[in-house]
């Protein structure tokens, strides 16, 4: 069973300082491709806020599928005076950044053993129904999938995201696969070529287009081998109809008013159906790891024999 679920009694328990092991054994889990499931969020919203937030109308959109916020730069993006009509964009604003200060608050406790070895990044909000989207094939949420940013490599650390459902009366339905290091050999070597360090000449025109500017205009001229796999492996997975229907699965529904945190970019995840939730990520430097060896590019490296970021 990949979902490890928290009651508010242990989760009091263990943040109370008397049960390191605890954590240390919670945080084994996530590393491991588990779920961690709060049924009871940790981080209930006011009132107030959850009014502001079940207000946006969000309209199925090709430029913004969620409203993000950047918690580095106080950047609000996604809402404007139409999608916004009952509450101000600077209410939503507001909201945003308070949720992701909370949530980050929260984790510098519960991940204690990561001892903040991370990056803050995006908050988002996810007003749309996902079920019945229409979406381009790679874009879509609903086929099983692991997390890659085309524009933002990560250059092998991880990506940690917490996730609240905050309709009040309808669960939002995912399917969780199994965890990286057992489905990467359905794809690599295979269907995707096994990831290679780059060579002088590669590495230098990538040194070069950073330094210039113009590893902008181009992501992949950003990417290291290993962002290069993860993307082509998020892609490899919506594309491929076989293991979509084949591949071992299980169907979780989270609970209104519940929270889960998960490893996206090694847990293959999808959603089915769903409205109004709340996302936080965060980059997690993989030698902070309760078990370092579990981090996909430790997995990757051993199966290429090579330094791949
Ligand atoms: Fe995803």
């Amino acid at each position: 069973m990949p979902v490890h679920s928290i009651s508010p009694a242990a989760l009091k328990r263990a943040l109370s300082g008397g049960e390191t092991e605890q954590i240390r054994s919670w945080c084994a889990a996530l590393e491991a491709g588990g779920v961690l499931y709060f049924p009871e969020t940790p981080l209930p919203i006011s009132a107030d806020d959850l009014d502001t937030l079940l207000g946006q109308q969000q309209t199925e959109s090709k430029l913004h599928k969620n409203i993000a916020y950047k918690p580095k730069s106080d950047e609000l993006t996604g809402v404007d005076a139409k999608t916004s009509p009952g509450a101000s964009v600077h209410q939503v604003h507001d909201v945003m950044r308070r949720y992701s200060q909370t949530v980050e608050r929260f984790l510098t406790r519960f991940l204690a053993p990561y001892r903040q070895r991370w990056v803050l990044d995006y908050a988002s909000y996810r007003p749309l129904e996902e079920k019945g989207r229409d979406l381009a094939l790679r874009r879509r949420n609903d086929l099983l999938h692991t997390d890659a940013f085309p524009t933002r490599p990560t250059r092998g650390w991880r990506i940690l995201r917490f996730f609240q459902n905050i309709n009040p009366t309808r669960t939002r339905d995912w399917v969780v696969g199994e965890p990286f290091s057992n489905v990467v050999g359905s794809f690599a070597p295979g269907k995707l070529a096994m990831p290679r360090a780059d060579n002088i000449l590669a590495r230098g025109g990538k040194q070069l287009a950073t330094a210039t500017g113009l590893a902008k205009l181009v992501p992949q001229w950003k990417r290291t081998p290993y962002d290069e796999f993860m993307m082509q492996l998020h892609n490899a997975m919506k594309e491929d109809t076989e293991f979509q229907d084949t591949c071992a699965k299980e169907y979780v529904e989270f609970a209104p008013g519940s929270s889960w945190m998960v490893y996206t970019e090694t847990v293959p995840h999808a959603v089915l159906a769903g409205q109004y939730a709340l996302e936080q990520t965060f980059l997690v430097d993989p030698a902070a790891l309760v078990t370092p060896e579990s981090a996909p590019v430790a997995v990757l490296e051993k199966m290429a024999g090579a330094r791949l970021v």
